[in-house]
């Protein structure tokens, strides 16, 4: 199989990964909550894989990076945790329903919104986004890049526009933590949102967050912590404050691995590599009659994903034919980024998302192309 479906979850991981896990699975007890030998060797495998994230995303303290099961997760604990009846929030079009269905829940409870549209190449302004600001305006809520066209925000712009308004900054991270350098300090990034699973190279359920020191936020959830356990109320401390429950070790032991990983082979070998499969990829397609490929190519610097569509034919036949013919799996559908549809005029075909790993070859990417080009003839 050859799989270009690395925008859902990366399937090929460092085989250090899977070994993590399974070690952890046997030797793990449950971290904070006794100091038996098992349950010292849980916490310390956590504290050490919150020290890599905290280095990784240049956190101003280990502190600050909270273990949650995915970028869904986070985001909901962001999104709910910050907002109050009455605040303005500015996001855009691009973003995934991970930030869209909260925000609309909250829009409910008295929020307001400013969506940003974007142009035809899928991107939004930078100008409106500071024009969007008002007196109430409280956060702004963006990607940091298009799980559907691959488009890259500039956060650091972002980040500036946010400083110098005084607003929060949420930022979903869920496309490009792993593989685009993010520094949290110099992007002005108050609350950065990630899932392990993807381009982290770790296993699924696990993610986190970082928040920055002194930014309040809500727990979603309450309960066991073990610590302060007669205290009626979730404990304020970092980051015991939004982790309730028991942190699936096991998960953070092989994302711990992944880390490690990412750091002997750095991240900007594998960005690069993951890009030039992408570029050759969109090369040999583009200019496919009846191939329409849809985000903005203007830029080098993109996430590494594909999407497109040949002719009329509905995604979903296209991206099955691509399965059963050619053995490449590929995403079709919305992608659950209802608004980039609605804006790219695909929300009745859909579209096929191609998305690129370092661990793909060159002979994979031309078989992608070949099987395109096939299809497009039919
Ligand atoms: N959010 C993931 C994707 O884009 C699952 O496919």
């Amino acid at each position: 199989m050859i799989y270009l479906d690395n925008a859902a979850t990366t399937m090929h991981k460092p085989e250090e990964v899977g070994k993590a896990v399974l070690e952890a699975m046997n030797s793990l007890g449950n971290a904070g909550r006794g100091a038996n030998t098992a349950s010292l060797g849980a916490a310390r495998t956590i504290y050490g894989a919150r020290e890599k994230l905290a280095a990784f995303f240049h956190a101003e303290n280990p502190k600050q990076i909270v273990f949650t099961a995915n970028s869904t997760e986070s985001l909901n604990i962001a999104i709910r945790g910050i907002l109050n009846p009455g605040d303005h929030v500015i996001t855009t079009v691009m973003e995934h329903n991970s930030v869209l269905r909260p925000l609309y829940e909250m829009q409910e409870k008295g929020v307001e919104l400013t969506i940003l549209p974007a142009d035809e190449t899928g991107s939004f302004s930078y100008e409106e986004m500071e024009q969007a600001v008002r007196q109430d305006t409280r956060a702004i809520i963006c990607t940091h890049a298009s799980n559907l066209t691959g488009n890259l925000v500039d956060v650091e712009r972002v980040g500036e526009i946010a400083r110098r308004h005084n607003l929060l900054l949420v930022v979903d991270a869920s496309q490009t933590a792993g593989v685009f350098p993010i520094d949290v300090q110099n992007m002005h990034i108050d609350i950065l949102c990630f899932t392990g699973h993807k381009s982290l190279l770790g296993p699924q359920g696990t993610g986190g967050m970082y928040v920055r020191e002194g930014v309040k936020v809500r727990p979603l959830l309450s309960g066991g912590t073990g610590v302060q356990t007669y205290n009626k109320r979730q404990p304020e401390e970092m980051p015991t404050a939004l982790e309730a429950g028991t942190l699936n070790g096991h998960g953070i032991s092989g994302l711990s691995a992944a880390l490690s990983y990412l750091e002997e082979t750095g991240i900007d070998r594998i960005r690069e590599r993951e890009q030039e499969l992408m570029w050759k990829f969109y090369e040999g397609v583009r200019e496919i009659p009846g191939v329409t490929v849809y985000g903005d190519f203007r830029t080098k610097n993109r996430a590494p994903i594909v999407t497109l569509n040949i002719g009329d034919y509905d995604s979903s036949e296209v991206s099955d034919e691509l399965l059963m013919t050619y053995g490449i799996s590929t995403r079709p559908g919305g992608h659950c980024a209802p608004l980039m549809h609605e804006s790219l005029g695909t929300v009745e075909q859909g579209s096929v998302r191609f998305s690129f790993s370092h661990y793909n070859t060159e002979e994979e990417v031309e078989t992608a192309i070949r099987a395109v080009r096939e299809l497009a003839q039919d």
